[in-house]
C-alpha cells in the first residue's frame, strides 16, 4: 500500500514528468512577454514559415467534415504509410503526438534510476528535464571546441555507468552542429553492453552535407538505436502535433503502452499527403532554407561576426557579449529570437524565417550588435 507521502511524491513526479515541452513552450516560458508588436517576426522556436504543403491544406480541409469521429479503423494504414516513407515496417515505428511524446516514452522506458540518460551540453532539454522530473540520473558531457559532440565521452559515460540511454540530436539544437556519419557509425558499433541510442533526427533534412546521414539504417539492422523524428520542422506542420520513433520491434513493444492518443485525423491526412511528394518536398524546401541561411552567413561573415557552422533550420550566433542584452532587446524591435542555451552565454540562435523577415533580423540584430 503506498503512504500518503509516496502517493504524493508520485502524484508530483507524474505532474513534472509530464512537461515534455516542444520548442514553443520552452520559447515561452523563456524570453518572450509582455509588450509584443503584432507584426513580431517569430525567430524563436525553429518552425518553418512555410507551414503546411499544398496537398496537406487541400487534405485537411477535405476530412474536416468527417473529424467527429476518431477514425481509428484509417490507423493501421496512416502508420503503414509512415513507416513505408522510410522503408521501414509497421512494427518498427511507433506515432505519436510530435516527437516530444515518443521521446517523452523513450525516456520513461529507457531510462532508470539506474540507467542514465547521456547527453551534451547544451542539447535539446525535453528529455533532459523529463530524466530529471523522474528522478533518473543525467550525466552531460562537454561538447568539443568545435561545438560537436564527443562520441567517445558519451560511449565512455555509457559504460562507467553499466548502461543507459545516449540521447543525441543531430543536428543538435540549439547548436546547429551536425554529428558525422562517421561518428554516429563508430558510436554504433562501440555502443557499450545495455545501453540504447536515441538519436533525435527533428533538424535532419535541413542538412545539406554528405557527412550528415539518417541512422535509420541502423534500425532497419536491429541494431540498439531509436531514431525520432518529427513533422514539425521541415513539413511545417508544428501546430499539427505529428511525430515518430523507428526502432526495432522489441522497443516499440514497450513504447506502445505508454502513447496517449491516436493522432488526431486532421493531421493524420495532412501527413500522408505530404508523404505522397516527400522527396520533391523535402529537397525543394531545404533548397529555400538553405539559400536563405547562407546569405545570413554571409552578412555575418562580412561583418567579421562569428557563428557555429548550421546545418538546421537555425544558426547561432556569437554576440561577443553576453545574449541576454540581444535576447531582452529584440523582441521589443519586433524580432523575436531564441532562448538562453547556458552554458553558450554569448551565443543567440535564430531560427532561419523567409528572406523579408531575415532582412527585419539582420537590421534589428545590427542596431543591437552596435550598441
Ligand atoms: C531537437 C528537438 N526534438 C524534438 C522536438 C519536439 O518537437 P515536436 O514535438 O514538435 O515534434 C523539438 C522541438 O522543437 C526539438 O527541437
Amino acid at each position: 500500500m503506498l503512504t500518503r507521502r509516496a502517493f504524493a511524491g508520485r502524484i508530483g513526479m507524474a505532474a513534472a514528468a509530464s512537461r515534455l515541452l516542444p520548442e514553443m513552450a520552452y520559447a515561452q516560458r523563456a524570453a518572450v512577454k509582455a509588450g509584443m508588436a503584432g507584426d513580431m517576426v517569430w525567430l524563436n522556436a525553429n518552425e518553418n514559415p512555410a507551414g503546411p504543403p499544398p496537398v496537406s491544406l487541400a487534405a485537411m480541409q477535405q476530412v474536416l467534415p468527417t473529424s467527429g469521429r476518431y477514425h481509428y479503423q484509417e490507423f493501421g494504414e496512416i502508420y503503414a504509410t509512415i513507416a513505408n516513407s522510410e522503408e521501414l515496417k509497421p512494427e518498427q515505428i511507433v506515432a505519436g503526438c510530435g516527437s516530444s511524446e515518443v521521446l517523452h516514452t523513450s525516456v520513461d522506458i529507457f531510462t532508470s534510476p539506474t540507467r542514465p540518460l547521456i547527453s551534451v551540453t547544451p542539447a535539446y532539454e525535453g528529455p533532459i528535464e523529463l530524466a530529471r522530473a523522474l528522478g533518473h540520473p543525467v550525466v552531460l558531457t562537454k561538447l568539443r571546441d568545435d561545438y560537436t559532440a564527443d562520441v567517445k565521452k558519451l560511449a565512455e559515460e555509457a559504460d562507467k555507468a553499466k548502461g543507459g540511454m545516449i540521447y543525441l540530436c543531430n543536428p543538435n539544437n540549439p547548436t546547429a552542429a551536425m554529428v558525422k556519419s562517421s561518428e554516429i557509425d563508430w558510436l554504433v558499433a562501440n555502443l557499450p553492453a545495455n545501453t540504447i541510442l536515441l538519436v533525435d533526427e527533428a533538424y535532419i533534412h535541413f542538412g545539406e552535407s554528405p557527412e550528415i546521414k539518417s541512422a535509420i539504417p541502423y534500425v532497419r539492422q536491429g541494431k540498439n538505436v531509436i531514431v525520432t523524428r518529427t513533422f514539425s520542422k521541415i513539413y511545417g506542420m508544428a501546430g499539427l502535433r505529428v511525430g515518430f520513433a523507428a526502432a526495432k520491434p522489441e522497443y516499440i513493444e514497450k513504447l506502445h503502452p505508454l502513447q496517449i492518443n491516436v493522432i488526431p485525423i486532421v493531421s493524420a491526412r495532412a501527413v500522408t499527403a505530404a508523404l505522397a511528394d516527400k522527396d520533391n518536398l523535402i529537397r525543394e524546401r531545404r533548397a529555400v532554407l538553405a539559400k536563405t541561411r547562407r546569405e545570413l552567413c554571409g552578412w555575418l561573415h562580412e561583418r567579421g561576426v562569428k557563428y557555429i557552422e548550421p546545418h538546421a533550420n537555425f544558426m547561432m550566433i556569437d554576440c561577443g557579449r553576453n545574449a541576454r542584452e540581444f535576447i531582452n532587446t529584440m523582441p521589443k524591435l519586433g524580432v523575436a529570437p531564441g532562448r538562453p542555451f547556458p552554458p553558450l552565454d554569448n551565443m543567440l540562435r535564430v531560427t532561419i524565417g523567409t528572406d523579408a523577415e531575415m532582412a527585419k533580423f539582420r537590421d534589428v540584430f545590427w542596431k543591437v550588435y552596435k550598441g
